[in-house]
């Protein structure tokens, strides 16, 4: 009879109601009036004297932890208590988050370039008019400078806010010589109107290789496998431009193609999309940050990343990468 009990008070130990009328139902098998804890007790009486004080103790043992069970989980089944009990204080249904598309776009484009070489580097958001012009082979007083509308914080000597992350370029050569293969995000600033196509801050991602017998041709294999990875594009062309510090300098369309309305539309047409601006560093640059034109050559690239992640997503206006309204980044949940 001993082991019996032993027995019971294991297998009932770890009962666990499923709801209350099981809970019931456990409650009148073990406890009830014809229940096994009763016959238990009326078995007792023919337990040999030796034998009464440890099946005593047994018997009293299950019938505790019997009591217990049912009155621990009784509560959990019982609106009553468990409305009474509620934690209002305890946190309930926050929404997921999600990354902003221009972190996602900067993310993506640095992984890209890894795959071929180019390591990150980053410089300062407030510089100095060297870093910014004069070292990227704008005189002073040229009307290039207009190019970028400038905030400045000082004048005389000028600190400012850099206008582009080509300020970066400068500081890398300065500090390394070639062969140098890096990438640069960062803030950039220009005193310009907001509207839905331009805004006073904004993110570019600056490209610079710098080596022995760099050519225009590793330039070009270098952004056509950035359309490829990027975009899935394998078609860009090239439309001569100007920038001070690259020459010949150039800027860069992935053929996009018309497949569709928005396709024309935001191709006006053309099935082209401007997405770049780059071309080989100038050799006036070079020798200003101390690195041998006779002897080295590299390219340039630069791009605005909300203008890419524009493209991407088909966003229409640069003013909603900026505002943080949740409706609009709660779209970006599964990127
Ligand atoms: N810095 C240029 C801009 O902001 C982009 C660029 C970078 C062009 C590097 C050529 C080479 O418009």
């Amino acid at each position: 009879m001993l082991d019996k009990i032993k027995q019971y008070i294991e297998e009932t130990g770890k009962f666990k109601a499923e709801n209350a009328e099981k809970l019931e139902e456990f409650r009148i098998h073990w406890l009830g009036r014809k229940g096994v804890l009763k016959s238990l007790f009326e078995d007792f009486k023919n337990v040999p004297n030796e034998m009464k004080k440890d099946v005593g103790q047994a018997v009293n043992t299950l019938r505790n932890q019997l009591e217990q069970i049912v009155e621990n989980q009784k509560d959990s089944f019982s609106t009553a208590t468990s409305v009474a009990f509620e934690d209002y204080t305890r946190p309930t249904g926050f929404d997921k988050g999600s990354k902003h598309p221009v972190s996602v776009v900067r993310r993506e484009i640095l992984e890209i370039f890894s795959h071929i070489g180019f390591k990150v580097a980053e410089g300062p958001e407030i510089e100095d008019d060297w870093h910014v012009f004069s070292g990227l082979n704008f005189p002073p007083e040229h009307p290039a400078r207009d190019m970028q509308d400038t905030f400045f914080i000082e004048r005389d000597p000028d600190i400012l806010l850099r206008t582009h992350t080509s300020s970066v370029q400068v500081r890398a050569m300065k500090e390394n010589q070639p062969p140098i293969r890096i990438v640069m995000p960062g803030r950039v600033f220009r005193n310009e109107a907001i509207s839905s196509r331009s805004h006073c801050i904004f993110h570019q991602i600056e490209g610079l290789y710098i080596d022995e017998g760099v050519s225009f041709a590793d330039l070009k294999q270098t952004l056509m496998f950035f359309a490829k990875e990027f975009f899935g594009k394998s078609k860009i062309r090239l439309r001569p431009s100007y920038f001070p510090f690259t020459e010949p300098s150039a800027e860069v369309d992935v053929y996009w193609g018309l497949n569709s309305e928005t396709d024309y539309r935001i191709t006006k047409g053309t099935g082209w999309l401007e997405i770049l601006g780059c071309g080989m560093v100038d050799p006036n640059v070079l020798a200003s940050s101390n690195i041998d034109p006779e002897k080295y050559s590299g390219f340039a690239f630069g791009m605005g990343i909300e203008r890419i992640a524009m493209l991407r997503y088909q966003i229409d206006d640069i003013r909603l990468l900026f505002e943080n309204d949740v409706r609009f980044l709660n779209q970006f949940q599964s990127i």
